[in-house]
């Protein structure tokens, strides 16, 4: 298969889709691996090392979209982008449809095969192509919380590990989901004083098990988040129902009971946010003061370390990338489970219910595509 991958032009992505280690992957199997000029710059990776790998570079985005059968990318295609893509072309990236109708109907009307990483399930309902952003995400929310608990950056002045004869800060993590853990992992391995609140028992017994002694579970409800708030450092929000917002569980009259220079960082903030005050900020801006309290709600913030987010993503997309490029879409999605619901939109319909709702578009069942 003849593969492209562009450069990313959405505002402030350095992620790319591919490493030279994946090109090198596809080129062994058979495949045309084609990365437009400088794609890999921002994740490090040079020009010379796709070539060394196998891979050809192209000059523009143009002709990347024009030679490829099956386009790989990070962030969803954007308005420039829509009119490059040719019917039939398979498009594999996170696309969010149901947040942005214009991308829906840009992606309808060019009749291309859209799989999306969001979407993308495995049978215990886990989302793969997502976690490795989580990951990310909730490790750098305690590394980020720990600087803005620095003096000059108007936190408390407080050491998260302490010193010996001094305690170490108390950290609250709001959801041990795949953030909430990763948080409470560098949390406790700073030395500090870590508490996981979530209301799934079971979640919490095998948290309990796992976890290093400095880390205490507790069930997540108002009142015991109105008695923790008073004593933490800095709080991390890491919940998430699925296909909802994120419930308020930190009200704005709480942060009046929180000590000055207390950090929240808010990381469930693309579903709305766990905290009331909690607004999108942007890594050039990153925080606000409310009430003595600092927040920290970047909505990417995976986007600030894109050699680990490449990585890490990669490695996640790649296994089904190949499947892709092997067997194309069709014949993938039939032997590979998974990647029958990252099926968004083919042939000018969508095949995604939750999609179509979203926009009251028409619907169309993804077996009359699969089927034999
Ligand atoms: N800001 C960013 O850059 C960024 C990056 C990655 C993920 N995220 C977001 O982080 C959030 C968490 O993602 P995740 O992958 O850890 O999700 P997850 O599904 O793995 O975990 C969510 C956890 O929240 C728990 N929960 C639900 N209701 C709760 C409540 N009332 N109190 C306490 N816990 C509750 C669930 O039981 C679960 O354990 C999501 O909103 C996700 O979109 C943000």
């Amino acid at each position: 298969m003849i593969i492209g991958v562009p450069k990313e032009i959405k505002n402030n992505e350095n992620r790319v889709a591919l490493t030279p280690a994946g090109a090198k992957e596809l080129v062994k199997r058979g495949h045309q691996v084609y990365v437009q000029h400088s794609a890999g710059v921002g994740s490090g990776f040079q020009d010379e090392e796709y070539t060394t790998a196998g891979a050809t570079i192209l000059p523009t985005i143009e002709e990347t979209y024009r030679i490829a059968e099956m386009i790989i990318k990070v962030k969803e295609p954007i308005e420039p982008e829509y009119k490059l893509i040719k019917e039939n072309q398979l498009l594999f990236t996170y696309f969010h449809f149901a947040s942005y109708e214009p991308l829906t109907k840009a992606m309808v009307a060019s009749k291309a095969v859209c799989l999306a990483y969001e979407t993308v399930e495995k049978a215990d309902r886990s989302l793969p192509l997502l976690v490795p952003m989580s990951e990310v995400a909730g490790r750098m929310a305690i590394q980020k919380g720990a600087n803005y608990l620095e003096k000059p950056l108007k936190g408390r002045g407080i050491l998260l590990g302490g010193v010996p004869g001094v305690l170490p800060a108390k950290v609250l993590i709001l959801g041990g989901g795949i953030v909430g853990t990763q948080a409470a992992w560098m949390a406790a391995g700073l030395g500090a004083d870590v508490t996981i609140m979530d209301v799934s028992l079971p979640r919490m017994r095998y948290l309990a098990d796992v976890m290093p002694a400095n880390v205490k579970t507790m069930m997540s409800n108002e009142y015991n988040i109105r008695e923790m708030v008073k004593h933490a450092d800095l709080i991390v929000g890491a919940v998430l129902i699925p296909g909802a917002k994120a419930p308020h569980l930190i009200t704005k009259d709480m942060l009046k009971l929180m000590k000055p220079g207390t950090v929240l960082v808010d990381v469930a903030v693309d579903q709305g946010g766990c905290i009331e005050t909690c607004k999108p900020t942007t890594h050039e801006n990153p925080t606000y003061i409310i009430d003595d309290v600092v927040h920290y709600c970047v909505a990417n913030m995976p986007g600030a370390v894109p050699y680990t987010s490449t990585l890490a993503l990669t490695n996640a997309t790649l296994p089904y990338a190949i499947q892709l490029a092997d067997k194309g879409w069709k014949k993938a999605s039939q032997d590979n489970p998974d990647l029958v619901p990252g099926l968004n939109v083919i042939n000018g319909e969508i095949v995604y219910k939750a999609v179509a709702e979203a926009f009251n578009m028409p619907y169309t069942d993804v077996e009359k595509y699969l089927a034999d």
